[in-house]
C-alpha cells in the first residue's frame, strides 16, 4: 500500500440521487482518503437479464475521483436478483435438511451451479470493463464475506461437485472406500454414482466422509472466486483483488494463493464486548490468524456504531473505543481501514446496525472521534506502512486439522487459550500454517495436531536442528490425511522428533484433581491426558495424582518438548516455557494491549478505567501521565 487507507463503505443506492455528491463531500470532511461500494447492488446493476447499468456507481465513482477518494469496488455476487433465482432456481443454495434457501436476504445461492458461475463471471466482467478506466478504482473486494451465512450447501450441483471432487482425489471408487473406511457400518459404495455430501443421519457419521466434504466446501468457494479474480486480473491487472475473511469451511492460505493480493477482515469487536469491558483485546487473535495468509491486511469494515440485526443488538462503543479498535487494527497488521458504515440504513435488513452517522445522519460523539483519528492518521499514518508488528512465538494452525478437529470434537484445541495467555503477558504470537515459515520464529506451539505427515516432522526437526523451540502436544501426529489413526503408537510421525511415546491416555475423570507439576509449579489438567515414556527424550514434568502419579506428562527432547495433555484452564504452561526463549516485558496492565513496532510502541487501554503510565504521546503530541479509559498511546523507543 503507498498510503494509508482510511474510509468508509458507502451504499449510494440507500440514499437520494441528490445525496450522493454532498455525502461525498462530508467523507471528505472526515478526513477519509477511500470508500468501498457496490458489494449488494446487482439488482440495479442488471435490472433485466444482460441489461447492465452501472450508472448508479460510475457517478458516484465521479464525483469521489473530483475530491481525491480512492475507492473499493465489490463484486455484487453475495446479493444475486431475483429473476436469476426465478428463471435458474438450481443456484440456490439447500440446507442439510433439504430446504431450499429463498429469495429475500443474501447468500441464498450456492457456489457449485454452473449458471451462477456463468452469470457471476458475466457481471463481474460487464463490471470491471465499465470501470477499467477510472483511475481511482484501485482495488476489488470478491463477494462479501464468502461462507459468512451458510458454510455448507448441499444442493444437486453441490452432489455433483463433489463426486467430481472425489474422483480427482481417488482415481477409483475402491480407494475411496479406503481412504474413508467404508467398510465400518457397511458404508462401502459401488459407483461414485451413489456418493452426495453427508447430510443429516441417525448418529455418529463417517469422520473421513465428512472431513472431505469440508475440504470440499472450501474448494468450491476458490474456484468460485477464482473465476471473478481473472476476470479482474485481465481488465485492470493494477488494481490490487482481496475478500473479506474469516469464515467457517474456508482454506484460506489457498483462497489468498490462487485468487488475492491480499486477504482483508471486517471487524466488530462488540460481539466481544458483550462480555466485560476489557474483552475487545480478545481481537488480537483474530489479527494473528489474518497475518498468517497477509502480513499487511486491510480491515474492509471497521465497526462504528452499536450493531444490530432484527435479532438483537449489541452495545454501543464506549467514547474512545471506536479509536481504540481503529489502533488496534492498525498496530497489529492493517494498512488500511474502512469503517462500517457511512450512515445508517433507513430500511431494510440491517436497520439497527449502526454506522458512522446514526438514522438522522447528523454529527455525533462517533464522528467526532473518527475525524481525531483521521487527523491523527495524516501525521502519523505512515509510521504503520513502514513499522509492523514482528513476533518471535508462532501457533500453528492449519486448515486440514481444523477440520479434523469440527468433526472428532470432543477435546476442543488449546490454540486460542494459548494465545490469549501469551497475549496477556506481552508476548506478541502469530498464527501460522505454513511449514516454510517456521524459520521465522524462535518458537512454535503446535497445539493437537493430530493430522501430520512426515513432511512436516521433517519441517519441524529441521527447525528445530536450527536452534527452533517446537512444542507439541497431546492426540498429536496419530492420524493420516484422511483422518484414520495410524497403526502404530502416538505421537506416530512425531515419536522421534518427540523422544517419547504414549503408553495410554484417559479422558479426566471427574473425580480426579489431575496436574502437571513442572519446575516447581502444578498446572491443572483438563479434558485428556496421556502417560508418556520417554524413548530419547527426559521427563520434565511429571502428573500429580490418580494413578500415574509422578509418571512422566512433558518430555523434553532436544529442542522440542511434548505435552501429554490439554490445558484449557491452564494455559500459563505455555507461556512458561515460551518465556524462557524470548524477550518480554511485564504488561503496564493486564487490560493494556503492547504492541511493539519497528521504532514505536501502541499501548491500547482495553478497560474502563485510567491507568497509570507515563511517556510522550506521538499521536496526540504531549506528555502524558495516564492512559485515558479506553485510551490509546503510541511512545517512540530508543532501541
Ligand atoms: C458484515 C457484512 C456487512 C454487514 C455487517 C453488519 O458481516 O459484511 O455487509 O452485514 O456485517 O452486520
Amino acid at each position: 500500500m503507498k498510503k494509508f487507507l482510511i474510509g468508509c463503505c458507502y451504499y449510494p443506492s440507500h440514499w437520494e440521487d441528490a445525496d450522493m455528491p454532498k455525502d461525498l463531500a462530508r467523507i471528505k470532511d472526515l478526513g477519509f482518503n477511500c470508500v468501498r461500494m457496490g458489494e449488494f447492488d446487482w439488482s440495479m446493476f442488471e435490472k433485466e437479464e444482460g441489461r447492465y447499468d452501472f450508472s448508479l456507481l460510475s457517478d458516484t465513482v465521479a464525483c469521489a475521483e473530483k475530491l481525491g477518494i480512492d475507492v473499493i469496488l465489490g463484486t455484487p455476487t453475495a446479493a444475486p436478483p431475483k429473476w436469476l433465482a426465478d428463471k435458474y432456481p438450481e443456484v440456490l443454495c439447500v440446507d442439510a435438511g433439504g430446504t431450499l434457501m429463498q429469495h429475500g436476504s443474501r447468500q441464498h445461492h450456492n457456489h457449485t451451479s454452473g449458471i451462477y458461475l456463468k452469470y457471476c463471471a458475466a457481471i463481474t466482467e460487464a463490471m470491471v470493463k465499465h470501470f477499467a478506466g477510472c483511475k481511482n478504482v484501485i482495488g476489488w473486494q470478491l463477494d462479501n464475506e464468502l461462507n459468512c451465512h451458510r458454510a455448507e450447501s448441499y444442493a444437486e450441483s453441490d452432489d455433483a461437485a463433489f463426486r467430481i471432487w472425489l474422483a480427482g482425489k481417488y482415481g477409483t471408487v475402491e480407494a475411496l472406500n479406503k481412504a474413508w473406511g467404508n467398510r465400518f457400518w457397511s458404508l462401502e459404495f459401488n459407483d461414485f454414482s451413489q456418493v452426495t455430501c453427508p447430510r443429516p443421519k441417525p448418529t455418529h457419521s463417517n469422520p473421513s466422509w465428512i472431513t472431505d466434504y469440508y475440504l470440499f466446501m472450501s474448494d468450491t468457494v476458490v474456484n468460485f472466486a477464482a473465476v471473478q479474480a481473472d476476470i479482474i486480473r485481465r481488465y485492470m491487472p493494477e488494481a490490487f483483488i482481496t475478500h473479506n475473511g474469516m469464515f467457517p469451511n474456508i482454506n484460506y492460505r489457498d483462497l489468498t494463493d490462487r485468487c488475492l493480493d491480499f486477504l482483508s477482515y471486517d471487524s466488530y469487536p462488540s460481539f466481544n464486548e458483550a462480555g466485560s469491558p476489557g474483552s475487545g483485546r480478545k481481537m488480537a487473535y483474530k489479527f494473528a490468524g489474518m497475518r498468517d495468509f497477509s502480513k499487511e491486511f486491510l480491515v474492509l469494515e471497521q465497526q462504528s456504531g452499536p450493531g444490530g440485526q432484527l435479532s438483537y443488538m449489541l452495545p454501543t462503543p464506549r467514547p474512545g473505543q471506536i479509536r481504540l479498535w481503529t489502533y488496534q487494527s492498525i498496530a497489529n497488521g492493517a494498512v488500511g481501514v474502512l469503517y462500517f458504515r457511512y450512515r445508517t440504513a433507513l430500511f431494510g435488513a440491517e436497520q439497527l446496525w449502526y454506522g458512522i452517522y446514526d438514522h438522522d445522519g447528523g454529527e455525533n460523539y462517533r464522528s467526532w472521534e473518527i475525524r481525531k483519528v483521521t487527523g491523527e492518521l495524516a501525521r502519523v499514518g505512515d509510521i504503520f506502512l513502514r513499522e509492523r508488528l514482528r513476533c518471535d512465538v508462532a501457533i500453528w494452525s492449519d486448515y486440514h486439522n481444523i477440520c479434523a478437529n469440527k468433526v472428532e470434537n470432543f477435546a476442543k484445541s488449546d490454540a486460542r487459550e494459548i494465545f490469549t495467555e501469551l497475549n496477556r503477558r506481552n508476548i506478541a504470537a502469530d498464527m501460522i500454517s505454513d511449514p516454510e515459515r517456521l524459520s521465522d520464529y524462535k518458537v512454535v506451539i503446535f497445539p493437537h495436531v493430530a493430522v501430520a505427515d512426515e513432511a512436516l516432522a521433517e519441517a519441524i526437526c529441521r527447525f528445530a536442528d536450527m536452534g527452533g523451540i517446537a512444542i507439541l502436544s497431546a492426540r498429536s501426529g496419530m492420524k493420516d490425511r484422511n483422518v484414520q489413526y495410524r497403526p502404530t503408537k502416538a505421537p506416530g510421525v512425531f515419536r522421534e522428533l518427540a523422544g517419547c511415546r504414549v503408553d495410554w491416555f484417559t479422558a479426566v475423570p471427574g473425580y480426579e484433581d489431575q496436574r502437571i507439576r513442572f519446575e516447581g509449579r502444578e498446572y491443572p489438567v483438563d479434558t485428556y491426558y496421556e502417560m508418556l515414556v520417554p524413548e530419547s527424550g527426559e521427563c520434565v514434568g511429571t502428573y500429580t495424582d490418580g494413578f500415574c502419579k509422578d509418571q512422566p506428562g512433558i518430555v523434553k527432547c532436544g529442542n522440542v518438548y511434548y505435552i501429554g495433555a490439554y490445558f484449557h484452564k491452564a494455559p500459563e504452561l505455555y507461556a512458561e516455557i515460551v518465556k524462557k526463549y524470548v524477550d518480554h516485558r511485564d504488561p503496564v496492565d493486564p487490560d493494556v494491549e503492547e504492541i511493539r513496532l519497528g521504532e514505536h510502541t501502541m499501548y491500547l487501554n482495553h478497560s474502563d478505567r485510567a491507568v497509570a503510565f507515563a511517556g510522550y504521546d506521538i499521536l496526540e503530541e504531549k506528555q502524558f501521565t495516564e492512559i485515558p479509559a479506553y485510551g490509546v498511546v503510541l511512545l517512540w523507543e530508543e532501541k
